[in-house]
């Protein structure tokens, strides 16, 4: 299999000013990838440019702040790459976000908003991206699902069932292109290092959270290996087989066993 080489191609990052999103963004960076970094906070954003440009001289960055929950923020986003006359050869839909809740503990506001992020502007872009990567017959997309895409996961539902979407949709994909070039992989971390757990008002004292950089080296090798998905630690893979060993009914078990009581303890 032909090895992949980053070097002078253009990627778009979503969610590039924190956690995942910002390790991907540092290791194709020094991959030599010229990269679009997008998400709300600008100023993350363009610390994050200029440190990169301090380490790697060979490259070009750009940062183009956008909300991607809003009606159109996938659309203006993909203009402003556009007017800039830049290419998008790989695609990084990872902005997203959780709550960790009962499901009527959070406003439909919230849910909106998350399933416009976490579904809508991963769909729109990918729609948006792929035509010339077609054209191409080259590059590919990565969507960060997580291992709450295996099994459905009470006191994040929403989250849950969104990520269930963005494996399926990205499998579905993978399937439509098996006979070109152009590579999509899911990656399905757990619990990892960065902003998410804060913002999901996650209790994290019981939890593992991996480094992001050791989340994107696994999602580099197995993009390498054209895998259709990859999940991030050998413990979270053994806990995304659970789902094929036992009933719908006692997985569902087994996530309320291990959520239930810090979420309703957190709320009380
Ligand atoms: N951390 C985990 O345990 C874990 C596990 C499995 C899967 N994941 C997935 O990994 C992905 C990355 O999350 P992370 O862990 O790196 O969390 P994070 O540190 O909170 O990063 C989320 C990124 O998304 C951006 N973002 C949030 N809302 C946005 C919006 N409305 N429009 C545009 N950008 C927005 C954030 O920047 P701004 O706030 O500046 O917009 C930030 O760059 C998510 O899809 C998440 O579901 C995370």
């Amino acid at each position: 299999m032909k090895k992949l080489n980053f070097e002078n191609t253009t990627i778009l990052i979503t969610g590039a000013s924190s956690g995942i999103g910002k390790e991907f963004a540092k290791q194709f960076a020094s991959k030599g990838a010229n990269l679009i970094l997008t998400a709300r906070t600008h100023s993350d954003l363009m610390n994050l440019a200029e440190y990169l440009e301090s380490e790697h001289t060979n490259i070009l960055i750009k940062t183009i702040p956008a909300d991607l929950s809003e009606p159109n923020g996938a659309r203006k986003l993909y203009e402003k790459i556009s007017d800039l006359g830049l290419p998008v050869d790989y695609l990084i839909n990872n902005a997203g976000f959780g709550k960790f809740c009962e499901f009527s503990g959070e406003s439909f506001e919230t849910y909106h908003r998350m399933l416009m992020l976490n579904i809508n502007a991963l769909v729109e872009l990918t729609h948006l991206c792929l035509p010339a990567m077609k054209d191409k017959n080259s590059g590919g997309i990565i969507n960060v699902a997580s291992i709450a895409s295996f099994q459905p996961l009470p006191y994040q539902t929403v989250y849950g069932a969104s990520k269930a979407f963005v494996l399926s949709f990205s499998e579905a994909l993978t399937g439509e292109l098996l006979d070109t070039n152009i590579r999509i992989m899911a990656l399905c971390p757990g619990t990892t290092e960065s902003r998410f757990m804060e913002n999901a008002n996650a209790d994290t004292s019981k939890m593992d959270l991996a480094p992001a950089s050791e989340v994107v080296r696994s999602a580099l090798i197995g993009y390498e290996k054209n895998r259709i998905y990859t999940v991030s630690g050998k413990m979270n893979y053994l806990m995304s087989l659970i789902p094929r060993l036992v009933s719908r009914k006692t997985t569902v078990r087994i996530v309320v066993n291990m959520f239930k009581e810090s979420v309703l303890g957190k709320v009380a």
